[in-house]
């Protein structure tokens, strides 16, 4: 069940952060967001395919179409794995993203990066969807709304909260790979997250993959923390 955790590298420090992979042999996938893409950059994603890991890239890119097409490019040049756009963007960007996604199998006659779209913001509630963008619909209905247009644009995979994977599953059955963030182990603190659900449970509820930050990197043993969230899987599923 290894690869269906994801583990955010969210610590910070270059070194600090390939100790880690270093430590986390069996673990084959790791995020890379803004903070450490914007420290590192590609230097940090090359370290990662050098040791055949799998890379999440997870820039939530959010531009007009052309640019986004040309970065969804860029990031597959890098043999990255997943990439997030916002779906918020609109559709025609969402299919230049899955455009950019073509050429680059086309060229290299190899298998692109699968493109997931956020649908809002956990970080949104109803009233931030009101004053802020000026949508009036609670956040259910335009998570809704949002991953019905990345369906139409040819979009295959969702980040959402284990809530809304549920939703999604209801809605749109086996179509989306779902990427879950917000896991907490039952024996991990919280930090900042708010609403958490366990690994097992996230897995349940409908989501392929699952990111896992702080409950490992800070863990005094991170090996024994990924060790135990992956026997908590292959308990969920036997
Ligand atoms: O350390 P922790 O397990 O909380 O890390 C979760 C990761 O998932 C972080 O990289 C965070 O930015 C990301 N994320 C999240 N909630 C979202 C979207 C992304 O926690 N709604």
């Amino acid at each position: 069940m290894n690869e269906k955790v994801i583990v955010a590298l969210d610590l910070r420090g270059y070194d600090e952060i390939l100790t880690l992979v270093d430590k986390l042999e069996e673990a084959i996938w790791f995020k890379v967001g803004a903070v450490n893409f914007t420290a590192y950059g590609t230097k940090l994603i090359k370290e990662l395919k050098k040791r055949n890991k799998k890379v999440f890239l997870d820039l939530k890119y959010h531009d007009i179409p052309n640019t986004v097409k040309e970065s969804v490019y860029a990031a597959n040049e890098l043999r990255i794995d997943m990439l997030t756009i916002h779906s918020i963007g609109g559709i025609e960007m969402m299919i230049a993203a899955q455009e950019a996604v073509k050429d680059f199998e086309i060229k290299h006659n190899e298998k692109g990066a699968q493109i997931l779209a956020v649908t809002v913001l956990t970080s949104m509630n109803d009233e931030n969807l009101k004053r802020d963008m000026f949508i009036n619909m609670n956040v259910e209905e335009a998570v809704l709304k949002l991953a019905n247009n990345a369906l139409k644009a040819g979009i295959s995979g969702l980040v959402a909260s284990a809530k809304e994977t549920k939703l999604i599953r209801e809605n749109f059955g086996d179509y989306f790979t779902i990427v879950t963030p917000g896991i907490r182990p039952a024996w991990a603190s919280k930090n900042d997250q708010k609403r958490v659900v366990t690994p097992k449970d996230a897995i349940e509820f409908g989501s392929n993959y699952i990111v896992i930050g702080r409950p490992i990197y800070n863990a005094d043993n991170p090996q024994e923390a990924f060790d135990k969230i992956r026997k908590e899987l292959n308990h969920a599923n036997s």
